[in-house]
């Protein structure tokens, strides 16, 4: 059973993947090379749980529950040590030739 979950860039696609894999009950790891797109993330995230709230479609326990389910992480290989799953949400690379 995929419990883990660990999504690896935590940008437009990122944090709204991590958003609802842990509102459906799944252990998130989100992955970015960059702490201050994580933190973005997690503000973005936060926002959109505020408007689903305003919406009536989740509680208070459940916005709190979604963020519990998430962690944040730098290091790629400790993000997924623990991943039953993961979903890589990269920028393409520019061949070089
Ligand atoms: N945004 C969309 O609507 C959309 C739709 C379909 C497909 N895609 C594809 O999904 C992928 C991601 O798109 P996006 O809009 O989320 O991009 P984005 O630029 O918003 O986010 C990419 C994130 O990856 C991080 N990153 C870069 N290299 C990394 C590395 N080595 N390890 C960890 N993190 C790293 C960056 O810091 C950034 O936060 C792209 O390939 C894009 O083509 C995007």
């Amino acid at each position: 059973m995929i419990k883990n979950v660990s999504v690896i860039g935590a940008g437009t696609m990122g944090n709204g993947i991590a958003h609802v894999f842990a509102q459906h009950g799944h252990a998130v790891t989100l992955i970015d090379i960059s702490t201050e797109q994580l933190e973005k993330a997690m503000a973005t995230i936060k926002k959109n749980l505020g408007r689903q709230f305003e919406k009536g479609t989740i509680g208070e326990v459940q916005i709190q529950e979604t963020l519990d389910n998430i962690s944040t992480e730098t290091d790629l290989a400790k993000g997924v040590s623990s991943a039953h799953w993961s979903w890589k949400r990269l920028p393409k690379m520019r061949q070089s030739n």
